[in-house]
Formats: structure tokens, C-alpha cells, sequence
């Protein structure tokens, strides 16, 4: 496993690889979920890099970049038995170099949900995943379900900017009691930990109701704001019942449907979403 910095050095790490090339972007302080998508990537391509770089431009200026966990040796040590062969650790000096000036947005999609709550969010993450693929030249990519929102809008990017790869959506990896797994969980107290599982609970709740015929969008927002209000500890951000494709809040549920929150256990926020039919 080659671990590198630079960005010639990845380069020619890359022009080495023969056959093709799965690209697995993350922030580092990896769990489950992250090693889910490397093995994905592992099975199904000939080669993969690994990415770890905590992105600057993805935080506002109220959130936790300068806290966000950070622990390469421990990655590096949960990646090596995986099978990757090129793990990118850039700075963000080789990122964004002094007179970085060039973004990448995506307009509609990037408005609702984690995007009205994020305000320059989604510029920061399309911005940075499209330097990575053209760092990388990978021919699949691999991102999570865990978040919803992220994932339509790299596909919505990679179609609009023709970017000659495939993008794929692994499933959200859980732990045992449904909480989703994501570097942010460490935050949590004992008893916010605890208390995490009503997020599943009340997707869970909104899945059953449309199981038993609910089409009606506002009732499922309704049964996940209801289960989440009965956990004093969770302070409901948003709850969101919208069409899968265009991530417009829906009325009545038709098609392909997305129910997504944001729910804070004290400080930390949390994010977590189904999918419908
Ligand atoms: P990060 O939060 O480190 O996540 C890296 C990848 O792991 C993302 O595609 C995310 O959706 C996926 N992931 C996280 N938790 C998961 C879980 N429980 N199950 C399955 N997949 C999970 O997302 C980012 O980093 C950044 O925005 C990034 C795309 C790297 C751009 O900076």
C-alpha cells in the first residue's frame, strides 16, 4: 500500500495502475461504513485508491472543521488489510494552493435539506470530489447512502460535467441498534448515544405506515417528528419526505421517495435517511 502526499506523486502511482481503478474519497477517521465501500471497490474493480482528506471549503464557519476526529496511523492500520494500493493523504496547501480561485456548483439540488442548513456545503464537497477525480481518473467511485443528498448531487455533477466514471451507492452501514455509523457518533455522551437509536426508530415508524399504504406525504413527516419528539434529548433540525430523483418535499408519495432528518443529540447533529419503494 502506497501511501502518498504530493500530487505528483499520486500521479505517477497512478499511471501505473493497469486495468481499472475504484476511487473510495473520504475524511479519514474511518468505521464500518468507509471499509464497506473500499471492499465494494475492492471486489469490483482491479485497483483502488483511497482518499483522505478532511475538506476545509465543506465547513461553515460555525462547524467543526478544526475539531473534526483526525487519526491517520488508525486508518492507515484499518485500510492495510483491505487490499488498497494507493492511500492520498494531500494537504490542503497541495488542495488549495495560495490563489485557489475555481468552484464547482451545482444549483437546483443543492437547495432543500442538508444544503438550506449548509449554506456553501455542497460547493465545498463538488468542488473537492471533482479535484479528485481528475486527480484520480478512477473509473468507479464510491460513495455512501448515508448521505442521501451528497450522492445526487456527485451523480447529478458527473452527468452534467460528463466526468468519465461510474458513480456507486453502497447501503448505510448500522450498528447493531440501527444508529448509522459516521465519524460524528464519537461526540456523543452515553446518554446521547442512547437516546441516537430514535432516528432509525422513526424511519423505521415512516417505512411501516407506508408498508401499510400511507401515501400521504405529510403524515409520514408527521410520524417521524412525533417518534422523534418523544426522545428529550433529540432536537429536531428537519424532517423531510421528498421525490428521490429532484429532492423536492412531496405531497403525496408516488414514486421513488426519500425520507430524510437532521436531529441534534446535544451539540452533535446527525444525519441519517430510507429510502421508499
Ligand atoms: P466522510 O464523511 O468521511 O464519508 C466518506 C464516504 O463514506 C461518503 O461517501 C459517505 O457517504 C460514506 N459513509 C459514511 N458513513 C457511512 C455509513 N454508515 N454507511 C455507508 N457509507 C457511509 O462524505 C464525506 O466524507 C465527504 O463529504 C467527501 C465525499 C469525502 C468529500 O470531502
Amino acid at each position: 500500500m502506497n501511501t502518498l502526499t504530493t500530487l505528483s506523486d499520486l500521479r505517477a502511482a497512478r499511471l501505473s495502475l493497469k486495468g481499472t481503478v475504484g476511487l473510495v474519497p473520504t475524511m479519514g477517521y474511518l468505521h464500518e461504513g468507509h471499509l464497506s465501500l473500499i471492499r465494494q471497490a475492492k471486489a469490483e474493480c482491479d485497483h483502488v485508491i483511497v482518499t483522505i482528506f478532511v475538506n476545509p471549503t465543506q465547513f461553515g464557519p460555525s462547524e467543526d472543521l478544526s475539531k473534526y476526529p483526525r487519526d491517520l496511523e488508525r486508518d492507515l492500520n484499518l485500510i492495510s488489510p483491505l487490499g488498497v494500493d494507493i492511500v492520498w493523504n494531500p494537504t490542503a496547501e497541495v488542495m488549495y494552493p495560495t490563489g485557489y480561485q475555481t468552484w464547482v456548483e451545482v444549483e437546483a439540488m443543492t437547495q432543500p435539506l442538508e444544503g438550506s442548513m449548509r449554506p456553501g456545503h455542497f460547493k465545498g464537497v463538488t468542488t473537492v470530489v471533482a479535484k479528485l477525480f481528475n486527480a484520480t481518473q478512477p473509473d468507479k467511485a464510491y460513495f455512501g447512502q448515508k448521505d442521501a443528498q451528497q450522492a445526487a448531487v456527485i451523480r447529478q455533477m458527473v452527468r452534467d460535467l460528463n466526468f468519465p466514471l461510474e458513480v456507486m451507492i453502497c447501503p448505510t452501514t448500522r450498528e447493531a441498534d440501527g444508529l448509522a455509523m459516521s465519524s460524528r457518533n464519537k461526540y456523543l455522551s452515553e446518554a446521547e448515544r442512547k437516546a441516537a437509536v430514535v432516528l432509525f426508530r422513526s424511519l423505521s415508524a415512516a417505512k411501516e405506515l407506508y408498508e401499510s399504504g400511507e401515501r400521504d406525504a405529510e403524515k409520514i413527516r408527521g410520524k417521524m417528528k412525533e417518534i422523534l419528539a418523544s426522545e428529550p434529548l433529540a432536537q429536531t433540525q428537519y424532517v423531510s419526505c421528498a421525490d428521490y430523483d429532484t429532492l423536492a418535499e412531496l405531497n403525496e408519495i408516488k414514486g421513488k421517495a426519500l425520507l430524510s432528518m437532521a436531529v441534534f443529540l446535544g451539540k452533535t447533529r446527525l444525519i441519517d435517511n430510507f429510502i421508499l419503494g
